[in-house]
């Protein structure tokens, strides 16, 4: 698999998805996120990307996160989860961001609640994967696979 060997890419979840498995299981599944993380980190490696996997129920740990990943980090994903509908700060740190950044949901948040369907992390994203569970994680580290072997 073509791929810049060793390209780090932060993966980011936000508020409450730390109960994944036990939360609402009829729309985000019965896998936990420490299941997510075993898969991400398995597909991880098969690309030869390495994966900082992390979660804060907190919007400026998250700012931080993301604020810190200009100095060591190729790429980002983020499911901002609650955070995504409402966090312009997130947003604005993520628009700082010069690496490529994918937008992941567990849900199809456009079938769900009018509030979810705006999201300012997608101003800041160069794709977004919705409504495919866990899979969309592993799928933005193939488009990430190829964009930083492209770059
Ligand atoms: C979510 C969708 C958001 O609207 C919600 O607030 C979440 C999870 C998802 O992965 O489907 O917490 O980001």
């Amino acid at each position: 698999m073509a791929s810049a060997p060793g390209a780090r890419i932060l993966v980011l979840n936000g508020p409450n998805l730390n109960l994944l498995g036990t939360r609402e299981p009829e729309i985000y599944g019965s896998q936990t996120l420490s299941d997510v993380e075993d898969m991400v980190h398995a597909k991880a490696a098969d690309l030869g990307l390495s994966v900082d996997f992390r979660q804060s129920n907190d919007e400026g740990e998250l700012v931080t996160w993301i604020q810190n990943a200009r100095a060591d980090m190729d790429a980002i994903i983020i499911n901002g989860a609650a955070y995504t509908h409402s966090s312009v700060a997130i947003l604005d740190a993520l628009l700082a961001f010069e690496g490529p950044v994918i937008e992941v949901h567990l849900s199809n948040i456009f079938q769900r609640e009018a509030f979810r369907h705006h999201s300012y992390v997608s101003q800041a994203a160069d794709g977004v994967i919705c409504g495919l569970g866990a899979k969309g994680y592993l799928l933005a580290l193939d488009a990430l696979a190829d964009k930083v072997a492209a770059s």
